[in-house]
């Protein structure tokens, strides 16, 4: 990981948390757009940036779990189980709220999502600042989330002032979701750590999303989508598809695990890496580069069915959901 960020960089931000502006920092798993979260009027202007329905609750991200009690209430056992096993790293916990947080940041909801990362540069912040930052990814709503600095300046140029460069976000994709405001832990949104790792913490099965579940809004069919639409399908029909696009004139951009491409003319082909971290890794930078192609559709290969391509699958469906399926 290379940051440039230096003490005084993290003071100055602080500052302007403090000031209730937004502050863009990275994370182990994504970019995230903070504000102070004690502060509903620094919360308000993260909704008017995105363009997302203030109606969408945000993750407060704290420095350690110590913090829990001023943010949620009635924690049960498990999700100290969780907590102490995930955090710092890329797990939000959704809890019943503490009376005290805005309706800004829950969306009006009973409960409230917590999440300690565990980049250096995010725990520099949180803890300099002392108290909890909401950030949702930072990205426009409905839009691909953003892994480098560079891409946050992509998404929101001058309206967000101060942007913390910390490097590529090491994950790649957003943290795993539970909620662990019922009787049993749930998972909301599938990420980096699996539902058998979250079941082998806890010594006990995860339980069905029912119909009273909370809101997920990266659950909404269509998110994380490029621009060009999005055709998902397995590896063996990517060439046989490439080659008749082709033949009607369309340019094609493809996400492949393999470099073994056809020689089409105009075609832009990534290969993407083979294991599941990498692949991870690059996801997000790899639809950017691709959407910025100007190509007619984006044919990418279905991942693996296994464990730990079970997030990976979850973003691809629904980077194409709207577009396509291929089978
Ligand atoms: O990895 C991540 O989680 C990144 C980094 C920046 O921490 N954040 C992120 O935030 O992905 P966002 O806002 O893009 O996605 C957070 C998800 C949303 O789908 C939101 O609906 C859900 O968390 N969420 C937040 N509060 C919730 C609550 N009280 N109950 C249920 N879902 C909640
Ligand atoms: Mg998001």
């Amino acid at each position: 990981m290379t940051t440039t960020v230096s003490k005084d960089d993290i003071s100055r931000a602080v500052v302007q948390l403090k000031a209730g502006e937004l502050v863009a920092f990275p994370t182990e798993t994504v970019y995230g757009l903070g504000a102070d979260a004690s502060n509903a009027d620094a919360v308000q202007k993260i909704y008017a940036a995105k363009g997302r329905p203030s109606n969408h609750p945000l993750i407060v991200h704290v420095a350690d779990a110590a913090q829990l009690a001023n943010w949620a209430c009635n924690i049960p056992p498990f999700a100290h189980t969780l907590a102490k096993k995930f955090w710092p790293g890329p797990l939000t916990l959704v809890l019943k709220r503490n009376p005290k947080v805005h309706d800004a940041v829950t969306g009006g909801q009973d409960t409230v999502a917590i999440r300690v990362p565990s980049h250096p540069v995010a725990q520099a912040l949180l803890r300099e600042f002392g108290s909890g930052v909401a950030a949702p990814s930072a990205n426009r709503f409905g839009r691909v989330s953003a892994t480098t600095a560079a891409h946050v300046r992509e998404e929101f140029g001058k309206v967000v002032a101060c942007v913390l460069d910390g490097g590529a976000a090491d994950v790649g994709i957003e943290s795993t979701i539970v909620d662990c405001s019922g009787k049993a832990p749930t998972l909301l949104r599938p990420g980096w750590i699996t539902p058998q790792q979250l079941e082998a913490a806890l010594g006990s099965a995860l339980a069905a999303p029912d119909a009273d579940a909370p809101r997920v809004s990266g659950t909404l069919e269509k998110h994380y989508s490029p621009q060009t639409p999005v055709l998902l399908m397995e590896g063996d029909l990517i060439v046989g598809l490439a080659h008749s696009m082709a033949r009607q004139g369309k340019r094609v951009a493809v996400l492949a695990r393999t470099a073994l491409r056809p020689l089409i003319e105009g075609m832009v082909w990534l290969a993407a890496p083979v294991d599941a971290a990498g692949y991870a890794h690059d996801l997000y930078a790899n639809l950017r580069e691709l959407d910025q192609a100007g190509c007619d559709a984006i044919l990418v290969e279905q991942a693996p069915e296994l464990a730990e391509w079970f997030a990976i699958r979850d973003r691809l469906g629904r980077a194409a959901a709207g577009s396509g399926v291929v089978a």
